[in-house]
């Protein structure tokens, strides 16, 4: 029994080794020089091995093929083979012609890269048969024109890159058996005009044609993209876009329309985005950006606006409308010397401003909402360093000191009330924040300042004047507290004298009494005015009182001189 059992064993194992046998020698032996062939995992590459034809003597059961940086010329009949591919890279080769219905066995691909080659046209079955695929590159060849029905098998590309070619116009029908789409690249290309073929993608969510030649947008123009989320349209000749031309995408979050020939902001265009939250006019020719430039975009987060050389005034009101503002970046706009006060007064949700390499001399406390931001960037303006940039100076001290210490939440010394409110997480390009005046500080680092030549309470001129003052008037104090009494037996009745004398005996100045004299009475003002003599006679009691009170003593000068405070006047 068991004599006759074994044999069949002997042949079942026999047969195992063959086949494990012949499978080692298909990866090993069957592996071209300068690939590397993971059969395990199904995968085969050969980037860079210097091959010049597609390897056929691969495992065909391979789920990845890299045959990038090759030499290969031509994909006839290569790949009827490996018809489990899901992969397929054959970029940077000199491939001119990809043929027609050279990727009918590839039903399970998914990838395909036909990037950097010298592909020249797409007849009209050149994908034929790529029903799974979901991503082709076609990027960086010399593609001219792209047959009607290049793409008809590809229903479910997600992914199309056609960037780097020499496209100006896309045949009607191009895309009509790739309704899935949700991102194509056409950037790099020679297009005149957004290509009306694209209404057919109904669900694109990311259009980039940055770098074509398209000067207008027009109203009827754009496609009806619904679900269009981003579009790029950065670095085209963009002088003009009509009203109503983004009326018809609704969805748009993110738009770039840097480096065009926009000369006025577009911001009626713009309101018709009430989803906008990105969005990118650097490098634009605007001369202003006036009241509410960025009108009804409510959600609007980022918007960048850097490189506008013409830019001279920007509105106290141009982001009133923009309540979730979060990032705004205003760099080398050089011939901005001023931002209002306030400018961001109404956005609450500010954590980022940007506004390096203006012309900007003095910026102030006000100019930013500083207790809400995170991060401030306003190196490379050629600041005016006066006291009135002490609290940027403060800043920076914290800043510093956080840097060396690395704690985080330091607050004090140097810094007091208004800084030391700030968040300490405040970011500032430190290094960059130069003095152009005044000339001491001249391309100095605001931070590397001390306190005494930016603080005006703390120069030395200022020291010296109020210690000046100080003195000046503690002498005038101590001046008057010790010549005062004398000032006022002497000068006072000297000085009153002579003035007297020369009025005349009519109406002599009469200064008061600093005593009643005894027995004042009505008449005491004529007493002084009128002769003794007449005096006299008008009223004897007061003589008599003087002579009672001399004890009979005539000399009436005499008597008067005894009293100190009648002045002398009355009998000159
Ligand atoms: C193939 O190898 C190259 C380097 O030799 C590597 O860069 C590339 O990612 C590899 N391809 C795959 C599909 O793993
Ligand atoms: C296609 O290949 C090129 C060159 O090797 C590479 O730069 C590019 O990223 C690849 N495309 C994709 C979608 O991976
Ligand atoms: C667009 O702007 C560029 C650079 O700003 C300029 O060289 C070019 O002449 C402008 N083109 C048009 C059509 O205005
Ligand atoms: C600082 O300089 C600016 C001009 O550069 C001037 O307007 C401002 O009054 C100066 N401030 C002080 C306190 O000197
Ligand atoms: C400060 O310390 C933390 C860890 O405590 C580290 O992650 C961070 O990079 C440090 N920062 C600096 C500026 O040294």
């Amino acid at each position: 029994m068991d004599d006759g059992r074994a044999p069949p064993m002997w042949i079942i194992l026999f047969v195992l080794i063959c086949q494990l046998s012949l499978i080692c020698s298909v990866g090993g032996v069957l592996c071209p020089n300068g690939c590397k062939c993971q059969n395990e995992i199904l995968r085969a590459n050969c980037s860079g091995a210097g091959i010049q034809v597609v390897p056929i003597q691969l495992n065909p059961e391979l789920h990845v093929m890299d045959l990038s940086d090759n030499k290969i010329l031509q994909l006839h009949y290569t790949f009827t083979f490996y018809e489990n591919l899901y992969t397929l890279d054959v970029s940077r080769n000199k491939v001119k012609d990809i043929g027609n219905g050279n990727f009918k066995t590839q039903k399970l691909l998914k990838f395909l890269n036909l990037s950097s080659n010298y592909i020249e046209f797409l007849g009209k079955d050149a994908f034929e048969g790529l029903v799974q695929l979901t991503e082709l590159d076609l990027s960086r060849n010399q593609l001219e024109t792209i047959g009607p029905s290049a793409f008809k098998d590809l229903r479910n590309l997600i992914v199309l890159r056609i960037n780097d070619n020499q496209l100006d116009f896309l045949e009607e029908g191009t895309f009509k058996g790739t309704p899935n789409i949700q991102a194509l690249y056409i950037d790099d290309n020679s297009f005149l005009e957004i290509p009306s073929e694209l209404s057919d993608l109904t669900h694109l969510k990311i259009l980039s044609i940055s770098r074509n030649l398209i000067e207008v947008i027009k109203d009827d123009e754009m496609p009806s993209l619904l679900e269009l989320q981003t579009l790029l349209l950065d670095q085209n000749l963009l002088k003009e876009i009509h009203p109503m031309a983004f009326t018809s995408m609704p969805k748009l979050n993110y738009l770039d329309l840097s480096d065009n020939n926009l000369t006025s902001l577009p911001t009626t265009q713009l309101s018709k985005l009430p989803k906008l939250a990105n969005l990118k006019l650097s490098g634009n020719t605007f001369t202003h950006l006036p009241p509410v430039s960025f009108r009804g975009l409510f959600n609007l987060k980022y918007v960048k606006l850097t490189r506008l050389e013409s830019l001279t005034a920007i509105d106290v009101r141009a982001f009133v409308d923009n309540i979730n503002l979060e990032k705004i970046s205003l760099d080398y706009n050089y011939n901005v010397n001023n931002i209002p006060t306030r400018l961001f007064h109404g956005n609450t949700k500010l954590r980022y401003i940007s506004i390096r390499y203006n012309a900007i001399k003095i910026l102030a406390a006000t100019h930013f909402p500083l207790d809400q931001m995170e991060e401030l960037k306003v190196g490379g303006n050629p600041l005016d360093c006066n006291c009135s940039m002490l609290w940027l100076w403060k800043i920076l001290q914290d800043n510093k000191l956080q840097i060396r210490d690395n704690v985080s939440h330091y607050r004090k010394s140097v810094v007091d009330d208004k800084a030391s409110k700030l968040p300490s997480e405040l970011k500032l390009d430190i290094n960059d924040i130069i003095c152009e005046t005044p000339p001491n500080l001249h391309n100095k680092k605001l931070v590397s300042a001390s306190q005494r030549e930016i603080d005006c309470s703390m120069s030395w001129l200022a020291i010296l004047s109020v210690t000046l003052t100080v003195v000046f008037i503690l002498g005038i104090i101590i001046g008057v507290l010790i010549f005062m009494p004398k000032k006022k037996s002497n000068v006072g009745r000297d000085r009153h004298l002579p003035k007297i004398v020369k009025g005349g005996y009519n109406a002599p100045p009469l200064p008061p009494p600093r005593k009643p004299l005894p027995n004042n009475d009505v008449n005491h003002v004529e007493r002084f005015i009128v002769p003794p003599i007449l005096l006299q006679n008008r009223s004897m009691p007061l003589w008599d009182s003087y002579s009672q009170h001399c004890n009979g003593n005539g000399n009436i000068y005499k008597q008067l001189d005894d009293q100190q405070d009648r002045p002398h006047i009355v009998y000159v």
